[in-house]
């Protein structure tokens, strides 16, 4: 299969393509497009077959449910069987926007979709290009990150076709995505929310609008005491080929550290931000952004997993980004790409290994 990918702008939207893609959908295909989060892998979610086709193009666990996308509001009602107050209160705050929420589902959805389970994630997304490709395509759009299963997540159309070619007829070309990191995920379905993906809304947005909100307890920690509920976070993630590992401790400690494992070795991957970048001279360094600019690191942080691939070094040391708010998200994925191996610097010369 030929993948085609078509660029499309989001002043100017070139109905007769967007029309096209849609009718793919409608006819059990896929289409990868844009979100504000990452780029999603789309079909028709009502559809058993065209959900199928999905996981064979990501080779995605079958039991690793899929986010349901729709374009309006009165869809919502169509794909559960109740919608909590919450509910409403969270969708007026962050609809359209990076929020999924989790759902009992009605009979329509099939099983194929939701990974055989009885209930239904669900997000609006505010990228235009995704609305009107939701809408030519029925209004349900089951959809993924569009990358190939345990990959980084698709920030840019070029990262979806390095994975996808041969495997979709269609890519939509938006430009980079705005956020960078996957929605924030929360789970409605018992009797507290909880977050079970932290993301761009984080755990203070949303407590600031219904009030408890509790952090999946799986998500937390590295070790089998607590799985985490969403079933794709317990799956290595976004993992480079290099192996990687976080470096935590003062700005001094941490880049003498990383500065002498790369004097061990000059083929050592660096993630540093512009606050420290001039303090390494020598490996593969990459700044990831600024501290001051949270949002950029979270930007770049899937792009710059996956131009380490590219490179190919052997190992990668990153710097910390353990700030409150975007700084839990950030450090979720980075975390799942390192494997959870942490290093704590205590001083400039003792380290223990976590
Ligand atoms: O930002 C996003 O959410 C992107 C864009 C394309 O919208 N999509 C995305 O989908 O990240 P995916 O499939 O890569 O991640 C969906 C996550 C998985 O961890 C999955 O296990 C979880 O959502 N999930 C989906 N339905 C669920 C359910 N019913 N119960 C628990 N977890 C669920
Ligand atoms: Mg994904």
């Amino acid at each position: 299969m030929k993948t085609e990918i078509v660029w499309v702008d989001r002043e100017d939207m070139d109905d007769g393509m967007l029309r096209r893609a849609g009718e793919i959908l409608r006819e059990g295909g896929l289409v990868a497009f844009p979100t504000e989060t990452v780029y999603g892998l789309g079909a028709d979610a009502l559809n058993e077959e065209a959900a199928g086709k999905i996981y064979a193009a990501k080779g995605r666990p079958s039991d690793n449910p899929l986010i349901i996308h729709i374009a309006d509001w009165e869809a919502l009602e169509g794909v559960v069987r109740e919608v909590p107050e919450v509910a409403v209160r969270l969708s007026e705050a962050f609809w359209p926007g990076p929020l999924t929420m989790i759902f009992h589902k009605r009979d329509c959805v099939p099983y194929g979709t939701t990974g055989g389970l009885d209930t239904v994630a669900v997000r609006m997304p505010s990228d235009e290009i995704a609305r009107e490709l939701i809408r030519q395509g029925g209004g349900y759009v089951a959809a993924p990150s569009a990358n190939r299963s345990g990959r980084p997540s698709p920030t840019a159309a070029q990262h979806v076709y390095e994975d996808m070619e041969g495997r979709i007829p269609l890519i939509l070309d938006g430009g980079e995505v705005e956020i960078g990191l996957e929605s924030t995920i929360v789970d409605l379905t018992e009797g507290c929310p909880v977050v079970l993906r932290p993301g761009f809304i984080s755990l203070e947005m949303l407590k600031g609008v219904i009030g408890e909100v509790k952090m999946d307890q799986g998500l937390l920690r590295s070790d089998d005491v607590a799985r985490p509920k969403a079933p794709g976070m317990k799956y290595r993630h976004y993992a480079p080929r290099a192996e990687l590992k976080i470096v935590e401790g003062t700005q001094e400690g941490v880049v003498s550290y990383i500065n002498k494992k790369v004097q061990e070795d000059s083929d050592t991957g660096i993630i540093c931000t512009e606050e420290t970048r001039a303090f390494y001279p020598a490996g593969h360094v990459k700044c990831i952004g600024s501290r001051k600019d949270v949002r950029s690191i979270a930007h770049h942080l899937f792009g710059i997993l996956r131009e380490f691939d590219e490179d190919g070094v052997s190992r990668i040391y990153s710097e910390s980004f353990d700030s409150p708010g975007l700084g839990q998200a950030i450090m979720n994925r980075l975390l799942k790409a390192a494997g959870h191996q942490k290093i704590l610097v205590k001083e400039k010369d003792t380290q223990e290994e976590m």
